[in-house]
């Protein structure tokens, strides 16, 4: 959810600035690229050094350290900010920000951010009882900045009450909770398919494609994470569904095209990442077809095309295809977007090594409604999941 968002995490002076290293290990984790502001006082609680091996990024405490880089630094990191977390958040900092003084790094870079502005304010319960420090909270509440709420307990000084600073968990939840609450796709119903169908022959024997659903699934995740209600209509697969994704399994193109059509009418986007057979054996046998001799003829049927079909259907709904092509890419892929009407196209050259089918990477040109093309890197599916959701939240 936080991956290639830019974090700036404003350390301030406070016993709990101990706590900042467990959250900003854990918004790296999570994939977030950080970088680290602390105050002076900061510096008394936790080394620069810390913060610099974790995010691997420099750590600028002082505007005058630097006198090549302060120049930029406070409004680049300004400007880079997609979110600034300040944590611990002292009474002080809080005061500076409310007040506008801008007298050293941190305050000057939150002064200059157009981002979102998070306090993980910790204090002594007094303080933060104090009318003046509410004031100030208020104050900046009122303006848009955002404030996580503080734990109950014992506090450092040993004093028992408000004040201290919200478990690292909460603090990193409300940090994804936040990037999903200004995502587009929040509360969008998704629908996507993934995977091949597969087609009997006799009661042993289908025929099916090389389709491992890794790509679907792994969009699947990736809207889930920007907040959509997502529905996953499943060929079969070894894959475990995505937490929180509302999984439909089917086996054959014609379950796969019902499952879509109980979910179309209602849904906002529709990504159809599944390989759906195109064609079925006309006849399947009761039995075992038996080997009796040299040559086994059978006769196919068309299976319906369901990007086709909800194409020429849509109306405030958003079509996003996939082409699996080997040869004359790209034309045939725009032939495909204008034939099913699809809003945006995901070309895969599948003949490629390490594109297409079930591999965990992707090599892939994405074409839109315009025929405009941009053609990407090998890529994990992980990643590009990522880059097709921004896109087709782009769309809405
Ligand atoms: O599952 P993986 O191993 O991760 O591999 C991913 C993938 C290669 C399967 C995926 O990226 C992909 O390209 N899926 C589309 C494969 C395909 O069926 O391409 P197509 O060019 O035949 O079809 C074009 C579009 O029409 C596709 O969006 C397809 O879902 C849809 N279609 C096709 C046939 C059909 N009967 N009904 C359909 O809706």
């Amino acid at each position: 959810m936080l991956k290639d968002k830019n974090i700036v995490v404003g350390v301030t002076g406070g016993i709990a600035a101990y706590k900042a290293v467990d959250v900003v290990s854990r918004l790296i984790k999570k994939g977030a690229n950080i970088d680290v502001i602390m105050t002076k006082s900061a510096t008394k609680f936790v080394t620069p050094l810390t913060f610099q091996s974790l995010s691997q990024n420099f750590v600028t405490v002082d505007m005058f350290d630097e006198p090549k880089k302060w120049e930029v630094e406070h409004i680049s990191l300004a400007q880079k900010a997609d979110l600034f977390l300040i944590v611990p958040a002292t009474a002080n900092i809080i005061g500076k920000v409310a007040c506008g003084i801008a007298d050293d790094m941190l305050s000057t870079t939150i002064m200059a951010t157009n981002s979102k502005v998070i306090f993980a304010p910790a204090m002594n319960t007094q303080m933060f009882r104090n009318p003046l420090f509410k004031q100030n909270m208020d104050k900046l509440k009122d303006l848009g900045y955002e404030f996580i709420k503080t734990d109950t307990g014992r506090l450092a000084c040993g004093d028992i009450g408000e004040g201290k600073l919200a478990q690292p968990e909460i603090i990193v939840d409300y940090v994804e909770k936040s990037f999903i609450k200004d995502s587009k796709l929040k509360d969008k119903k998704v629908l996507i398919t993934a995977g091949p169908t597969m087609q009997a022959i006799d009661p042993v024997r289908y025929i099916t494609n090389h389709s491992s659903g890794k790509m679907g699934y792994s969009l699947a995740k990736s809207a889930k994470d920007k907040g959509a209600n997502v529905t996953l209509i499943s060929g079969p697969t070894n894959l475990k569904a995505p937490k929180g994704v509302n999984v439909i399994n089917v086996k054959t193109t014609e379950e796969m095209f019902e499952a879509v059509d109980s979910h179309f009418e209602d849904c906002d986007i529709l990504i159809k990442a599944a390989a759906p057979l195109d064609y079925r054996p006309e006849k399947v046998s009761k039995n075992k077809i038996k080997k009796k001799s040299s040559k086994l003829e059978l006769k196919l049927v068309k299976n319906i095309d369901i990007a086709a079909h909800f194409g020429k259907l849509k109306e405030k709904q958003k079509i996003i295809g996939f082409a699996a092509e080997t040869d004359n890419i790209v034309n045939n892929s725009k032939k495909k977007l204008k034939a099913k009407n699809f809003d945006m196209i995901i070309v895969n050259d599948v003949s490629k090594k390490d594109a297409g089918f079930k591999s965990d990477t992707n090599i892939v040109t994405i074409v839109d409604k315009n025929l405009n093309e941009e053609s990407f890197p090998k890529m994990k599916k992980e990643e590009l999941s990522e880059l097709i959701i921004d896109k087709v939240s782009k769309l809405i």
